[in-house]
This record gives C-alpha cells, sequence and structure tokens, in this order.
C-alpha cells in the first residue's frame, strides 16, 4: 500500500498546481514517436482539470547537458498533450524567468501551461535549492508523477519537496503499488527474466530474484558474463571481464538456493551468432549445450556451415529458439511474471520482417506472456530497453502493467527507495 499522500488526500480546488510528469520522450525530426508516457500522465492531469486547479507542468526531455537545445524542447509534447485532451495547451519557452513568470499569473482555474525543459537549467539535475524556489512560484501544491524520474535527486524530485506540500500523482501511485506489490506477494510460481548489457548495474535485481523467484532466466549481453565465468567459448561477444568474480558469486548464490529450495535458474544454452552486429549478415544458431549441429535456416540468408561451436571472430547476438522455447515455456506454468532487460540486440531493425534479426528471443518472450501459447501470466515490465522494443511492437497492452520507468523501476524492482518518492508528505 502506498505510504504517501496523493494527490486524494489533499484539496486542490481552485489551487494553483505545479505538477512534474516525464514527458522524456522519442522524438524524430520534431514527431513523437512514442506518446506512452503522455498519455500515461492524463488520468492525474484530467482529474486536476476537475478540481479546477490551475496547472503548470514541468519535465525534462533528453540530456541537454544544462543548456537550451532546440533539440530537447518540450514543444512537440504541448501539441501532442493539446490533442490527446482536447483542450488548449499554453507552452512557455523557459521553466523560470520573468516571461514564466507572467504566464502562470494569468493562467486560470481549469487551464494548463507547459514549461520548457528543466534540463536546460543546470541546476535542476545539481538539485539547487534557489532553482527549485525559482519553479515553485506562483504553485501552492507539487505533485510528483514522474515515476520515470524519482529514481533522480534533482530539484524536481527532491529540492521542490521543500518549498511546496507535495503529493503524489496517480501514476506514481499506481507504479510503485503494482511494482512493490507484485515483488513482496506474487501469485506463485513466479517467473523473473533479467537482460541488458552489464551484470554489475543489475546485481541488486539479480540476487533479489534469485531469492524470491521460482524460475529466473538471464539474457541479453550480461549472459556472455556468465558464460564466459563458466568456461564457454564465446568468441567476440561483448561481455564484462571484471565483472567475472560478480557472476560467479552469483552462481554460487544460485546453486546454495538450489540445495535449499526448488528454483530452476536458465542461462541461455544456444544463441543467434553472426560476424557483425548488422540487418543483412548471415546468422548461424549455435547450440553450446549439447554439441547438436543446428541445420536451421538463417536470416536473412542461407546459413554457411553449422558448427556447435561459437568461432573466434563470432558474436552472440540473441539467445537461440531453445533457450527461447524454454523460457516461454517456463511462463506458461507460471502466474507472474517480472522482466527487465531484452534478450538480444532488439534495436537492430529486420528489413522485411517486423522482427530485427536478434529480437526474435524477446519476441517469443512477448508472445508467451500474450498468452498466444494458452496461459496468460500476470504480467510486469520494466526497463528502458524493454519498454522501448515493445512499445516499438505497439503490443503495450500485452502487459498488464508496462511500467514508464527505466532506471526508477529497476531501482524500485531491486528493492531500494525511491528518494522522489521519499519526499513526499506521509499519509
Ligand atoms: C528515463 O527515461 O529513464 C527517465 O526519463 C530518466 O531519464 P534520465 O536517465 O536521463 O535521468
Amino acid at each position: 500500500m502506498f505510504v504517501k499522500k496523493t494527490i486524494r488526500d489533499i484539496n486542490l480546488k481552485g489551487k494553483s498546481v505545479l505538477l512534474r510528469t516525464d514527458y522524456n520522450v522519442p522524438i524524430k525530426n520534431g514527431q513523437i514517436t512514442d506518446d506512452y508516457r503522455i498519455v500515461q500522465s492524463l488520468d492525474t492531469i484530467k482529474y486536476l482539470l476537475n478540481q479546477n486547479s490551475k496547472i503548470v507542468i514541468c519535465s525534462h526531455l533528453g540530456r541537454p547537458q544544462g543548456k537550451p537545445n532546440p533539440e530537447f524542447s518540450l514543444f512537440p509534447v504541448a501539441k501532442r498533450l493539446q490533442e490527446l485532451l482536447d483542450k488548449p495547451v499554453e507552452f512557455v519557452t523557459d521553466c523560470i524567468g520573468d516571461k514564466v513568470e507572467n504566464a502562470k499569473q494569468k493562467l486560470t482555474s481549469g487551464h494548463i501551461l507547459l514549461l520548457e525543459n528543466l534540463r536546460f537549467h543546470k541546476e535542476e539535475e545539481n538539485n539547487d535549492q534557489n532553482f527549485a524556489h525559482e519553479l515553485a512560484k506562483y504553485s501552492e501544491v507539487f505533485v510528483q508523477d514522474a515515476f520515470g524520474v524519482v529514481h533522480r535527486s534533482h530539484a524536481s524530485t527532491s529540492a521542490i519537496t521543500k518549498e511546496l506540500p507535495s503529493v503524489a500523482g496517480f501514476l506514481l501511485e499506481k507504479e510503485v503499488d503494482i511494482i512493490s506489490e507484485v515483488l513482496k506477494n506474487p501469485k506463485r510460481p513466479l517467473a523473473t527474466i533479467v537482460g541488458g548489457a552489464k551484470v554489475s548495474d543489475k546485481i541488486d535485481i539479480i540476487n533479489r530474484f534469485v531469492e524470491i523467484a521460482d524460475f529466473m532466466a538471464i539474457g541479453g549481453a550480461m549472459a556472455n558474463t556468465f558464460l564466459a565465468a563458466l568456461g564457454i567459448e564465446i568468441g567476440r561477444s561483448i561481455y564484462d571481464k571484471q565483472d567475472i568474480p560478480i557472476a560467479k558469486d552469483i552462481l554460487a548464490k544460485v546453486a546454495k538456493t538450489k540445495k535449499a529450495r526448488d528454483f530452476i535458474f536458465c542461462l541461455p544454452f544456444d544463441g543467434v551468432v553472426s560476424k557483425k552486429m548488422a540487418p543483412n549478415i548471415n546468422t548461424r544458431i549455435v547450440d553450446w549445450s549439447t554439441n547438436v549441429i543446428s541445420d536451421i535456416e538463417s536470416y536473412p540468408k542461407k546459413p554457411s556451415i553449422q558448427t556447435a561451436k561459437i568461432a573466434e571472430d563470432e558474436l552472440i547476438l540473441d539467445i537461440g529458439p531453445f533457450s527461447g522455447a524454454f523460457i516461454a515455456g517456463a511462463l506458461q506454468l507460471s502466474n507472474t511474471l517480472i522482466w527487465n532487460g531484452t534478450m538480444g540486440v532488439t534495436e537492430v531493425q529486420g528489413y522485411h520482417d517486423p522482427v530485427g534479426p536478434y529480437a526474435h528471443g524477446t519476441d517469443l518472450i512477448i508472445q508467451s506472456l500474450m498468452g498466444d501459447f494458452g496461459k496468460k501470466p500476470f504480467s510486469v515490465v520494466g526497463g528502458g530497453d524493454t519498454v522501448g522494443y515493445i512499445e516499438s511492437r505497439h503490443l503495450n497492452d500485452a502487459v498488464n502493467h508496462l511500467s514508464t520507468g527505466g532506471g526508477a523501476s529497476l531501482e524500485l524492482m531491486s528493492g531500494h527507495k525511491l528518494p522522489g518518492v521519499e519526499a513526499l508528505l506521509d499519509k
């Protein structure tokens, strides 16, 4: 249960509200390519409109390094928000200063003003109190609804809460409640999947999942570090030599856990490999667990001679079909899935296929959680790459809870506190 005050717990009737959202959305040539985060902010905004509040919205977009940069302007977001709400959204080209104060003073009840990118000022990321003071001017209440950024101590997540009574919006409440609850009280069997680049970035989430899960799979480049730790030849695959001791520690913990209780831990036992990470290059499927020579036609051309060993000049770029099928099958026996990180290099686009050459492992998991194989486990998915891939395939609805947070969901799933939530008023 959410222990902080929310917009339901405070009188907002006609009040001037400063609302922090996470509108860090992908924009290409001035066009928003994915508006999931904007759509997810609407419930809170509509509630505030119903309260007749004067709504000033602030957000960051990208990492403009503390300087104004038109590439990272929130103007396209103002346009999209206006379309979604079917209501005018005023935009002002800064987030503090005279013109912002004028716009705030002119704002009337039931109207919305979106401020320009907070990160055009270095003071935002420096958690500067004076900057927070400027930001708070003419507002009576602060509403934090930017789940994606509450793992950071910035002026708009931390310092601002010393300026105004601060409560959570609906999105923040929902994210924290669902992710915390599924970790605390999952309907078992609980399956967990962790992917991504570096073991060292995800030690805490891996350790936590080893402690609580019934099934756990590892994929992505971090799996290569585990394979290297086990002495499996991985050719030129990306891995982190310095993380091998961490991987060995985790493997020791897995072995201990398996002795103590039923627990399945799955590292990839086959993979999609090629000599280069490119869309139109020969790939092979190598099964390193059983030395079975695979005969499967590769993407996109005919395969070269198959061997059961990864060659010195090859890279693992996705989990193989056997590992994918094993994980998908495990999900069919599970009631809950918590997933953070893709299984392969999903960002390489396919030429004719909507699924890229190194995205089949990730896609198989999505099919399994969608119920395509019969059963649909309750699924909670976080992590920037995983969520981005699901959005790019327009499969958001397949997931029970698709988090708007990358780093924030990782922190929460790892069991860490979120500074932007801690700073809010207690219930
Ligand atoms: C995100 O996209 O994960 C959030 O908006 C936070 O962005 P940041 O990693 O640049 O702080």
